[in-house]
């Protein structure tokens, strides 16, 4: 049944037959957006670069009824996100809606002991999808005089210690959101952000520190103990917990939908309560 894919969508059917793109939707925020979505009626490209868990979002939204395709993309590489939304189109005629998830830090520890490589591998995970995915879609949007891209932050731009360079990329997200929207507002394209806090994503079965299908980095050293020290951060929210995967899906589904047509350029903070 759709209405178990996210029983918070409780009936609503914003993006029926909507033609949306989620990246990183093979597990955590990316799968339950793509399920949101779904439950809403909208049909669903799967897009990320470790076939499992791309596999199994497919099935649970085919399971349920929902229209769903896969697209097996490295999406830190340029030539990779313009694949995406070229086959993308090919077979769907159109996008209504991106949602960039791709992201997430790899690595804890302060910023001095971060390698050029460690720095390099951080911003190729959570700017350079979103940059590369925006680029590769917005001549199509433009084509069509419509579009919405949901992107996706993170708290940390505003505070947070030990993941500076995915903060910085965060930061370039936020940035981009802003800068695109004025740009392609005139064009009839939304563009707008969520910045979760820590939430949970006990389906998270590929490591961040994956850093290709099958090759998995090595951790920082002391990186345990740097992520012990931030762990407990959520207590000084005032909401004093951790976010569900869901809750973030809420919030990209209402920015990817006809309820937010005339919000663009924002980044809606979802993170309990700063
Ligand atoms: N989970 C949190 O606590 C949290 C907090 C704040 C922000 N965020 C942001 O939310 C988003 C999702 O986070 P999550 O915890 O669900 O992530 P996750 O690490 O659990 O899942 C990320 C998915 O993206 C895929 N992926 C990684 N690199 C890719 C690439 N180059 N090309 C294609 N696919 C790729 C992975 O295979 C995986 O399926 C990220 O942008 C993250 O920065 C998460």
């Amino acid at each position: 049944m759709i209405g178990e894919l996210d029983p918070r969508a409780a009936g609503a059917r914003r993006l029926k037959d909507k033609i949306c793109v989620v990246t990183g939707a093979g597990q955590g925020i990316g799968r339950a957006t793509a399920r949101r979505f779904g439950a809403e009626g909208a049909k669903v490209i799967v897009a990320d670069r470790v076939a499992t868990g791309a596999v199994e979002t497919v099935r649970q939204l085919e399971a349920a009824g929902v229209e769903a395709a896969m697209i097996l993309a490295d999406l830190g590489k340029y030539a990779e996100a313009q694949r995406l939304i070229r086959e993308t189109v090919a077979a769907w005629g159109r996008i209504d809606v991106l949602a960039n998830i791709v992201g997430g830090t790899i690595w804890w520890q302060p910023y001095a002991n971060y390698s050029e490589e460690q720095i390099n591998r951080e911003l190729e995970r959570s700017l350079f999808p979103t940059l590369w995915c925006c680029s590769a879609a917005l001549p199509v949007m433009v084509e069509q005089k419509a579009g919405a891209i949901v992107n996706v932050s993170s708290a940390i731009v505003r505070r947070g210690l030990y993941r500076t360079p995915y903060a910085v990329a965060k930061g370039g997200v936020e940035a981009l959101t802003r800068s695109l929207a004025d740009e392609y507002g005139r064009h009839g394209i939304r563009v707008n952000c969520v910045a979760p806090g820590g939430t949970d994503t006990p389906d998270r079965v590929t490591s961040r520190l994956t850093l290709a299908p099958g090759v998995v980095g090595e951790p920082a050293p002391g990186m345990d103990e740097y992520f012990r020290e931030t762990r407990d951060d959520y207590k000084r929210l005032a909401l004093a917990r951790r976010s569900q995967v869901a809750e973030q899906a809420a919030a990209i589904a209402f920015l990817a939908s006809d309820d937010a047509s005339f919000i663009t350029g924002q980044t809606v903070r979802c993170d309990g309560g700063t």
